[in-house]
Parts: structure tokens; sequence; C-alpha cells
């Protein structure tokens, strides 16, 4: 019997796909639709302390290879997800989740992260240190300083079981150098990758989103092979303790496989979950399934991390 289910730090799932923040997240019964659909759990829109209306419209366009958005972190405010899924926790038969979460500033992020220390919530948070999208805020994982400081803060109070959301890396050095913070803490998992950073993409002589004169966040079939490197290289530099958590240009079961062999425990469906809908959970799973009995393979774990190399 072939299954999907998996596990992340004392968190069991049903089925390794999920969404990705961002998307079908921004309020409870978008949250409500992906739990009740074949995703093994759900990861809210990324919360800051206040409420935001984020940046103008258009700011998301679907393309044929992919998508490309400048949300600028829209969203309820930590209190409306951080009640949600303390709600969800208490329900019988309820999902485990992700809680998305990231200050405006370093403080603001010590804000948010010491009130969900003091809550009741004992689920898992993905601190998102890679969105692109906020005009004069820079990608924080892109400052290793930074990111070193704030995670040495986070951890000086923060005991509860927590993960980060990464911007693609392009480059070897770059991959150990993160490497080398990220194993200094108790990370329970990294998340690779968020959207490739400011693309742009013209249609006649237009740019097709408004914010930041069309820059914006690439996400779909133009960022699978940069997301397999980056949840590669990761698996294979992190303490085994630090599981990874897939995200980027996943639309088939073939995808999600490729994602499992080069390391992932979890797998999130962005841009084919904007455009095609919360069926696309069971179509993926349906084939990830298809390809694990083909191989023999009956669990993840029977061939996670197993990439072959060419001698
Ligand atoms: C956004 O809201 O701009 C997208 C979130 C992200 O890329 O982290």
């Amino acid at each position: 019997m072939v299954s999907t289910a998996t596990r992340i730090g004392d968190f069991q799932f049903d089925n390794c796909l999920m969404n990705a923040a961002g998307v079908f997240c921004m309020t409870r019964e978008e949250l409500a639709q992906v739990e009740s659909s074949a995703a093994g759990s759900f990861v809210t829109k990324t919360a800051t302390l206040e409420a935001r209306a984020g940046n103008p419209e258009p700011r998301y366009v679907n393309t044929d290879l992919g998508s490309i958005n400048s949300m600028g972190l829209p969203n309820k405010g930590l209190d409306y997800y951080l009640d949600y899924v303390i709600e969800e926790q208490n329900r019988i038969g309820s999902k485990p989740h992700v809680l998305s979460l990231v200050g405006m500033s370093p403080d603001e992020t010590h804000t948010i992260l010491k009130k969900v220390q003091a809550s009741d919530y004992q689920g898992l948070v993905e601190l998102n240190l890679s969105c692109p999208n906020v005009p004069g805020k820079p990608q924080i994982a892109y400052d290793f300083e930074t990111t070193d400081t704030i995670l040495k803060e986070v951890f000086s109070y923060y005991t509860k079981p927590l993960g980060i959301k990464l911007p693609p890396y392009f480059d070897i050095v770059h991959f150990d150098q993160a490497a080398a913070i990220f194993n200094k803490y108790p990370l329970v998992f990294v998340n690779c990758v968020n959207s490739i950073g400011n693309g742009l993409v013209i249609e006649d002589e237009t740019v097709v989103i408004k914010p930041k004169n069309g820059f914006g966040g690439l996400g779909g079939d133009y960022i699978k092979p940069t997301a397999l490197a980056n949840v590669h290289a990761f698996y294979k530099r992190l303490n085994p303790s630090i599981q990874i958590i897939g995200t980027g240009g996943v639309k088939t079961g073939r995808d999600a496989f490729e994602h499992i062999l080069c390391g992932a425990s979890m797998v999130q469906l962005g841009t084919v979950l904007q455009k095609e809908g919360t069926e696309a959970f069971e179509r993926i799973t349906k084939e990830l399934q298809t390809i694990m009995a083909e191989k023999g393979y009956e669990t993840l774990d029977d061939f996670r991390g197993k990439l072959h190399y060419i001698d």
C-alpha cells in the first residue's frame, strides 16, 4: 500500500502536499477549503502584527510558464491567524498546521514571536525571511549577518517549533554560508523556496503588474530547477534534525516526486493551486502515488534524498 504520509518535527501529516503561504490562505474560508481537501495541512498567509492592505492591483498575474506577483504582504494581522490556528488545534480531527509570520522590522518580528510563544498555539511556525515584494525592505535571508542576529535573538526566548521560509540562493558559496548559520539553531525546517524575486513580465510594451514598475516574484515552471537545487543543496548541508519543505514549480506528481527525491519531507503548491484550485491536491497526490507504485516505493522514506548522480 503506497503512503504519502510524512512528518515535520513531532507533527504527523497524512499527506505530504499542502499550500504555499500566499495561496488559498488569506481568509478562514480559504484555509477551511484547504483543510477539507486532500492536502495534509495548511499554512496561513504570512501575518504581520497589524493587518496590511498590501500593494496596489494588479499585483498577481498567471502566465503560460507560471506567475508573477508583488502582493506586498496583504494580510489580516497576526491575531486573525493566531486565533484561527488555536481554534483549529482544539478541533477534534483537525490536521496539524503552520502559522506563517514576519514583522516589518526585527523588533516587530520579536513582538510577534513573543506573542505566539505566550499563546496556546503549540503548532509549527514559519518565519518568512524571504518576501521580495515590500518596497524598501530587502529579502532578509539575503543578508546573512542580519539573519544570524535575528535567529540568535529569536532562539533566546522562543521554544516552540520554528522553521524559516527562504529565498532561492544561486551560488554554492551562499548555500555553504547560509547552511552554516542555520545549523547553529534548533530549526525544525527550512522551506525552499519563496518566489524568485524581482522578475519582469511584459505584454506588448507594458509590464503586467502595477507595483514596483512591474518587478515581482516568479513562481511556477520558471522556478522548478532552482527550487530543486535549493532543496537538495540544503538537504546535503543541514543537520538531519532540520527538515526541508520543498516549494517551487510543482504542478504534477512527477514534480512532487522530484522535490522529495532531492530531500523534501513536505511539498507545497503555489501557482498550480492558484490556477487550478484545491482539486490540485487530489490530482497531484494520485499522480505521486502512481509513480511510487510503479517504482515499488511504499513510503516517502524509500526515496527521499536518494537523488542519483552521474559518476
Ligand atoms: C507577498 O505578499 O508579497 C508575497 C509573500 C512572499 O513572497 O513572501
